[in-house]
């Protein structure tokens, strides 16, 4: 598809959550330039305006420091509308940002298994500069995270697709025509 889409539903916000590594900010960048709207990534913004990188800020402030400030941020995007958000992986920890999520917008879910994702993960060499260790490391870290957090995105998501054999054009091109059937 080329050209600027316009929807007919008016939706607010896409919201594309779902672990690290899924291509969140990737798609968010396609379906951004394909609707002619903004594109936010979350923590890109949060390490601007922090003038940090969140490894740092988990390092100094821990994980609280940083989730306060991730909330802070996305209670300001929720502002406005016409915005693809690539937002962090642990977005959906909190309540607060669960209930914000789904009233700004319609949020969507990139999954992958664990394996791809910590090879993908190993294959970014900006990785280990600006991702904090959440658990343990390594595979067992991803298992252990995505076992926890799946419910959370299952439960939050409108719509999931899955990116491990595709690549982030045809997942943006799925989301653009589930919008566009929508409403
Ligand atoms: C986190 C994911 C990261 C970032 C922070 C915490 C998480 O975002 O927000 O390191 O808890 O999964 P990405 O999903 O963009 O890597």
């Amino acid at each position: 598809m080329t050209g600027i889409h316009t929807l007919n539903a008016n939706i607010g916000n896409v919201f594309l959550i779902g672990y690290r590594a899924t291509g969140k900010t990737t798609v968010a960048r396609i379906l951004a330039e394909l609707l002619g709207w903004t594109c936010v990534d979350a923590d890109q913004v949060l390490e601007e305006r922090h003038g940090r990188t969140i490894r740092r800020i988990f390092a100094e402030e821990g994980e609280a420091g940083f989730r306060d400030k991730e909330a802070a941020l996305l209670e300001e995007f929720c502002n406005n509308e016409r915005q693809v958000i690539a937002t962090g992986g642990g977005i959906v920890l909190r309540e607060s940002n669960r209930k914000r999520l789904q009233g700004a917008g319609w949020v969507v879910w990139l999954t992958a298994d664990a394996q791809t994702l910590w090879q993908r993960l190993q294959g970014d060499p900006t990785s280990m500069e600006r991702r904090p260790p959440l658990t343990v490391g390594g595979l067992a870290e991803i298992e252990e995270v995505l076992r926890l957090r799946e419910p959370l995105y299952q439960s939050l998501a409108r719509w999931t697709v899955e990116t491990a054999e595709r690549p982030p054009h045809a997942v943006a091109n799925a989301i653009l025509d589930r919008l566009s059937s929508s409403g």
